[in-house]
C-alpha cells in the first residue's frame, strides 16, 4: 500500500508516523507514504496555492493549478492513473470502518489536504473520486483527517498488525462496537474480572463476549445495529435487555 499526500505541510506527516504500529509498518516496507509539497507545484515566483474566492466571501481558497498539477505529477511518475484521489473535507462522505475496508484493497491512494476555507470546485469535479470527512467537526486543514485514514487502512494491510485476528474483533468491523477487555491483575481495586472470562470455557466465552457486544452496541450506538448481521439468538438478546437498557 502506497500512500501518496499532497499537502502545504509535509513535515507534519514525517512526526506522525515515526512511532507505533504505522512507523513499524513504513520500516519494514509494508507501506510507504510521499507527503509531497503542493507548493512545489505552485505556478508562480510566490510560490502560492490559493487565492480569492469568486463572488466575494472570507478567507482563501486553494487554487486548481497546482492540485492538478500535482496530482498528474504523482499519477504519471508511479504510473498509477486509476487510483483513488481522496479529498480530506468536513464537506465529504463520514468516514467508517466499511470505507476503510475497501480503500485497503487498493494498492496506491492520492490524499489531498485541504486548507483554507476548501478547494476550487473544479479540483473535485475534474479529479477527486472520493470525498471524505472524519467527523462532524472543522479541522484547520486536512492534513490530521488523512493521517486519521492512512492509520486505519494500514492496520488492515496484511502484516502490518501482529495477527490478523487482532483487527477481526475491532470495533465495527463486526458491525459492533467490542466487547469489554481485562488484563492481569484479576482483581484490581476492589473490582473482579468477570468470572466466566477465567473460566476457560471458551464456548461460552465467545457467547459472553458476543453478548456484551451486543450490549454496548445498543445503549451507545443502537444506530449501528440495523446494519449488523445479526442472528435470531441476537435478536432475541437485544429484545430481553432492551427494557433493562431503556431505563438507563
Ligand atoms: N478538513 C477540515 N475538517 C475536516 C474533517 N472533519 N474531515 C476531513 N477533512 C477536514
Amino acid at each position: 500500500m502506497n500512500f501518496h499526500v499532497l499537502t502545504i505541510f509535509p513535515s507534519m506527516f514525517d512526526e506522525a508516523f515515526q512511532e507505533g504500529v504505522v512507523g513499524k509498518a513504513l520500516g519494514r516496507g509494508l507501506i510507504t507514504l510521499n507527503a509531497h509539497d503542493l507548493r512545489s507545484f505552485a505556478q508562480d515566483h510566490h510560490r502560492s496555492v490559493d487565492d480569492y474566492t469568486f463572488g466575494g466571501g472570507p478567507g482563501m481558497l486553494m487554487s486548481p493549478g497546482p492540485l492538478f498539477a500535482g496530482v498528474e505529477h504523482i499519477k504519471e511518475s508511479y504510473e498509477i492513473q486509476d487510483s483513488p484521489v481522496v479529498l480530506l473535507t468536513p464537506q465529504g462522505k463520514t468516514l467508517n470502518q466499511v470505507d476503510i475496508e475497501q480503500f485497503s484493497t487498493k494498492s496506491d491512494l492520492i490524499l489531498i489536504c485541504g486548507r483554507y476555507e476548501g478547494v476550487d470546485d473544479r479540483v473535485r469535479q475534474e479529479l477527486v473520486t472520493h470525498e471524505v470527512s472524519i467527523g462532524d467537526y472543522v479541522l484547520s486543514g486536512g492534513e490530521l483527517a488523512s493521517m486519521v485514514l492512512i492509520d486505519a487502512v494500514s492496520r488492515l494491510v496484511h502484516g502490518v498488525v501482529g495477527s490478523i485476528e487482532s483487527t477481526q474483533d475491532d470495533s465495527f468491523t463486526t458491525g459492533l462496537l467490542q466487547f469489554p477487555q481485562y488484563t492481569r491483575p484479576a482483581e484490581f481495586r476492589g473490582h473482579k474480572v468477570p468470572d466466566i472470562l477465567v473460566s476457560g470455557h471458551h464456548s461460552e466465552i465467545a457467547k459472553w463476549r458476543r453478548r456484551e457486544a451486543l450490549r454496548r452496541t445498543l445503549i451507545r450506538r443502537p444506530d449501528l445495529l440495523d446494519y449488523a448481521d445479526l442472528t435470531t439468538e441476537d435478536r432475541e438478546f437485544i429484545d430481553s435487555i432492551s427494557d433493562e437498557t431503556l431505563s438507563i
